[in-house]
């Protein structure tokens, strides 16, 4: 059964293509992600980056917010590759998006330098994550 490793490289492979469009013009630190819905298409990201730093947009939420804005809100699995020191996992205000639209995403990390990969399920990296669930009964 090669069949679900093969579907994981394809989706790193995605995900190293995307990011050599990463705009990472300020901080040289390139991003790329993908992200796999449940019928088996994938969606891609990279970091762009904003003279006004805060602007900037994450590779995550790039792929994310493609895929929303075709009508896509099911999604299995995200890879997301950077390099640097250890595998990148992505940043917190990422992990609040994602889980707001997939909080049992399985997240995939891979570092091409330094050829380190690590898998874990969006719930171990947002615990006890503010959900939609604490906005019902505020009478709004
Ligand atoms: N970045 C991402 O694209 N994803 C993350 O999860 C962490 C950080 C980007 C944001 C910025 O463009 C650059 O990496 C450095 O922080």
């Amino acid at each position: 059964m090669s069949a679900p490793v093969d579907k994981e490289r394809s989706l790193i492979d995605a995900a190293l293509a995307v990011r050599e469009h990463a705009a990472a013009i300020y901080s040289g630190f390139k991003v790329g992600a993908a992200l796999l819905d449940s019928t088996g298409r994938t969606w891609t990201g990279c970091n762009v980056e904003s003279s006004s730093y805060g602007l900037s947009c994450c590779a995550e939420r790039t792929a994310l917010f493609k895929a929303i804005s075709e009508g896509v809100r099911d999604f299995e699995t995200i890879a997301v590759v950077a390099g640097g020191n250890g595998v990148a996992t992505p940043c917190g205000a990422c992990r609040q998006v994602l889980h707001d639209y997939a909080p049992k995403l399985k997240i995939m990390l891979h570092n091409p330098d330094t050829n380190e990969s690590r898998s874990m399920p969006l719930s171990e990296l947002l615990p006890h994550a503010f959900s939609e669930a604490n906005l019902k009964g505020t009478g709004r």
